[in-house]
């Protein structure tokens, strides 16, 4: 079992490089669990000494041989000791992670933004399912969790007014202050609903969610690092879908001819597709991911609302 680093390691440690060889190497040592915004030790050691430094998570090379002073270090390896002793997503422990250049406001009350419909609404604003960006007028965001997708959909379509929901009012704090921080108040709303109960007979251009879709078991055998965020966040069900179904049970209702629904749902593909088999799920890659994200059209909803 490694130690902590003493004033002497730290008088060792002068560059950025070597605080990059050390927290790798420490991360590793200890087993953590990554995924909230980085996948391996290094990647996760660099945005934590990036983040401490207030230099641009995505640029390593410029800093490697710069030199930090003697608080710099002791900040540093104080992130370090806390990521391997809290055992939280690093996002928590520098109150900020980032989509695709979009950085977001984050405490343990949210969830960290990690979704694939963020990523495609900042490339290229989900031109899969929207044709004009500059025509959609109404954007319904369900389960906002930090409001970061009703965020990205504010700037994806610069003439929509955009609702943002959760069931949470903890999570609707940290929403409201990503909405000030970007400015949006005036276009993003938020609103204190169990998925669409609270919305009355609002209809939508486009519906976009990332709700609750990991199965009981999965969440039951989570590592530190995930059971560290809220439990309401993840905990889909016994096979993960409940909140999917009602989400399809009852979008038909709330979008307008012509709108959409799109929903990440992380391994649930065959699940949906045995339960749904008449639905015309369109299936969204992104660079990240393979079959997590679906399409339906309003039409499509309608139907299903018909037969069920
Ligand atoms: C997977 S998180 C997504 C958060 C955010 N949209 C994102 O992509 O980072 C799911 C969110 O759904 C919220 N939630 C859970 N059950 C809900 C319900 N019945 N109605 C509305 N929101 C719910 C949780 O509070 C959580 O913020």
């Amino acid at each position: 079992m490694s130690k902590k680093p003493n004033a002497a390691d730290i008088d060792d440690l002068a560059t950025v490089r070597d605080w990059l060889r050390y927290a790798t190497s420490r991360f590793s040592e200890a087993g953590l669990a990554f995924g909230h915004g980085t996948e391996t030790p290094l990647d996760e050691a660099a945005f934590l000494i990036l983040s401490a430094l207030h230099l641009p998570i995505d640029q390593l090379e410029p800093w490697l041989d710069a030199r930090l002073t003697r608080d710099e270090r002791a900040k540093v390896a104080g992130l370090i000791e806390a990521r391997i002793s809290a055992r939280k997503p690093a996002p928590y422990l520098v109150n900020a992670a980032w989509i695709k250049g979009h950085r977001f406001y984050v405490d343990e009350r949210v969830i960290v933004p990690r979704s694939y419909i963020g990523e495609l609404l900042a490339e290229d604003g989900l031109s899969a399912v929207v044709a004009d960006p500059e025509g959609v007028e109404r954007v319904l965001d369900l389960c906002t969790g930090s409001g970061c997708l009703a965020i990205l959909a504010a700037l994806a379509f610069p003439n929509a007014t955009v609702d943002a929901a959760d069931i949470s009012a903890d999570v609707l704090e940290v929403a409201a202050r990503n909405v000030a921080d970007y400015g949006l108040a005036e276009r993003v709303s938020l609103h204190r609903s169990d998925l669409f109960a609270g919305l009355g007979g609002r209809a939508y251009d486009l519906i976009l969610s990332n709700p609750p879709y990991v199965t009981a078991a999965a969440v039951a055998a989570f590592p530190p690092e995930y059971q560290a965020e809220p439990q309401l966040a993840h905990l889909g069900g016994e096979d993960g879908i409940d909140l999917v179904r009602r989400i399809l049970a009852d979008a038909a209702r709330h979008l307008v001819p012509g709108g959409a629904l799109v929903v990440e749902i992380g391994q649930a593909r065959d699940t949906l597709e045995t339960e749904y088999p008449d639905l015309p799920f369109l299936w969204l890659d992104t660079e990240q991911s393979e079959g997590e994200l679906f399409a339906l059209s309003a039409d499509a909803l309608g139907t299903l609302k018909k037969k069920r």
